[in-house]
C-alpha cells in the first residue's frame, strides 16, 4: 500500500471536513500500475495557509477552490513550481469556458462543480491518480535516459582521452629530443601514435554510425542490391588485415543474392562480423560467412547470415553484454586488440529497421558464430 500526500484548500470548513472524511477512508486500486493507494489529507483554508504548506512537504495531489478569501485557485496555480510530479484538481461554484481554460493553462488536471458528492471526488481522485502514476512513470524513465547518456559521454570521454594523452607523450619525447636528434629514431613512436589516431578515427566514424542510426538523420535508399558483391568487398577490405596473420576466409553464397535494402546497411553489417572474426582470431586461423535466404519458402523475405570463426571465443558470462555500447571483453587475450566496444550495438540498431536478430553461440579457445536472421524490405 502506497500513500500520497493531498494538500486541500478551501475556505468552507464543511468541504474540507467532507473532502477529508472521503479521501482518508479511500483505497484505490489500480491494477495497471499494480498499486493500492491511501491517502493522507491537509486542509487549508488559504492562499497563504497553502503557501506555507508546500514549503515543508512535499505533496502529489492539490485540491484547490477556485475562489478563495486571500486569492484564487488560477492565481495559485501559477506559483506552483515543483520538480516532481503532481496533480491539481480544481473545485468551482461554477464552471464557465475562460475559468476552465486559464485554469488547464496553469496545470489544473480536472474540475469539480460545487455541489458535489462522494463519489465525484472519488472518480476526479481516481483520474488524477492514474495522471499522476503516468506521470512518475515518465519521469523514472527521463531519468534513465539520463543516467544512460551519462555514463555514455563519461565512457566517450575517457576513450578519447586515452589516445590523446599517448600521443601527446610521444610527442613531448621527440620536443625534448629524447631519442636523438635523427627523425628516423622515432620512427616507432610515430607509428605507433599514428596507430593510436587510427583507432581514434574508427571511434569516431563508430560513434558517427551509431548517432546517425539513433537519431534516425541517416538517409537510407531501398533499392535492390547484390548482397554477394557487397560481401565480395567487404572480404576484401579485411583480406590485408587478416592474410598479415595466415588467417584465411571462405564466403559461400549461392549464386547472386539479390535483395531489398540499404546498402551501407548491409556493409556496416558484413564489415563489423567480419572484422570482428578477424580481429578476435588466432593466427592461422579461418573465418567462414555465408548468406542465404530461407529455402523453405520461395516467397519470404527472410535472409540468414553467419559468420564463423576459429578465434578465441567469448564465456557465456560475456555474451549477452556485448551487444550494449562500449562493451568490450576485457581478458589478457584481447588487452592489446584495439575497438571502441560500439561495433555490435550498431549492428543491433541496424537490425531493428529490418525487424532482425543477431544470435550468439561461442566457446572459449574454441571461436564464435554469430547468426543473423532479417527481413528484407519488400515495397518500400
Ligand atoms: N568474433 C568474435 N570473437 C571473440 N570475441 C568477439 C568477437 N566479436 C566480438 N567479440 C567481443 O565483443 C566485443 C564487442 O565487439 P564490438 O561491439 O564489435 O566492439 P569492438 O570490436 O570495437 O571491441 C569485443 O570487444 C570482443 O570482446
Ligand atoms: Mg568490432
Amino acid at each position: 500500500m502506497r500513500t500520497l500526500n493531498v494538500l486541500l484548500v478551501d475556505d468552507e470548513e464543511g468541504i474540507r471536513l467532507g473532502i477529508k472524511r472521503v479521501l482518508q477512508k479511500f483505497i484505490l486500486e489500480i491494477p495497471e500500475f499494480e498499486e493500492q493507494i491511501s491517502f493522507e489529507v491537509e486542509a487549508v483554508d488559504s492562499v497563504s495557509g497553502f503557501l506555507s504548506a508546500i514549503k515543508d512537504k512535499k505533496f502529489d495531489l492539490y485540491v484547490l477552490d477556485y475562489l478563495l478569501k486571500d486569492g484564487n485557485g488560477v492565481d495559485l496555480l501559477k506559483k506552483i513550481n515543483s520538480p516532481s510530479p503532481q496533480v491539481t484538481i480544481m473545485i468551482s461554484a461554477h464552471s464557465t469556458l475562460s475559468l476552465t481554460i486559464e485554469a488547464t493553462k496553469n496545470g489544473a488536471f480536472d474540475f469539480i462543480i460545487k455541489p458535489f458528492g462522494p463519489s465525484e471526488i472519488k472518480a476526479a481522485v481516481k483520474r488524477a491518480v492514474e495522471y499522476f502514476l503516468l506521470l512518475e512513470r515518465n519521469e523514472n524513465f527521463e531519468r534513465e535516459k539520463k543516467k544512460i547518456r551519462f555514463e555514455f559521454i563519461s565512457v566517450l570521454a575517457h576513450e578519447l582521452k586515452s589516445p590523446i594523452n599517448a600521443i601527446e607523450s610521444y610527442l613531448n619525447l621527440m620536443v625534448e629530443s629524447y631519442l636523438g636528434d635523427k627523425l628516423s629514431e622515432y620512427a616507432n613512436i610515430i607509428s605507433r601514435s599514428k596507430s593510436r589516431i587510427q583507432d581514434m578515427r574508427k571511434l569516431i566514424t563508430d560513434l558517427l554510425d551509431l548517432t546517425r542510426i539513433e537519431a534516425g538523420s541517416r538517409n537510407r535508399v531501398i533499392e535492390e542490391i547484390n548482397l554477394k558483391e557487397i560481401l565480395s568487398n567487404c572480404v576484401e577490405s579485411v583480406n590485408f588485415q587478416a592474410q598479415k596473420r595466415g588467417i584465411i576466409i571462405k564466403s559461400i553464397v549461392d549464386g547472386e543474392l539479390l535483395m531489398f535494402a540499404d546498402k551501407t546497411d548491409m556493409e556496416i553489417l558484413l564489415n563489423n562480423l567480419l572484422t570482428n572474426a578477424v580481429k578476435y582470431n588466432v593466427d592461422n586461423g579461418s573465418v567462414d560467412i555465408s548468406i542465404r535466404r530461407d529455402i523453405s519458402d520461395s516467397d519470404s523475405e527472410k535472409i540468414f547470415i553467419e559468420c564463423s570463426d576459429s578465434g578465441i571465443g567469448i564465456a557465456e558470462e560475456d555474451q549477452k553484454k556485448l551487444f550494449g555500447e562500449f562493451s568490450r571483453v576485457k581478458n589478457d587475450k584481447t588487452r592489446n586488440i584495439a575497438g571502441s566496444g560500439l561495433g555490435l550495438s550498431i549492428v543491433k540498431k541496424v537490425l531493428s529497421y529490418y525487424d532482425g536478430e543477431i544470435n550468439l553461440e561461442s566457446k572459449v579457445n574454441f571461436g564464435s558464430k554469430f547468426s543473423i536472421v532479417l527481413n528484407e524490405i519488400k515495397g518500400k
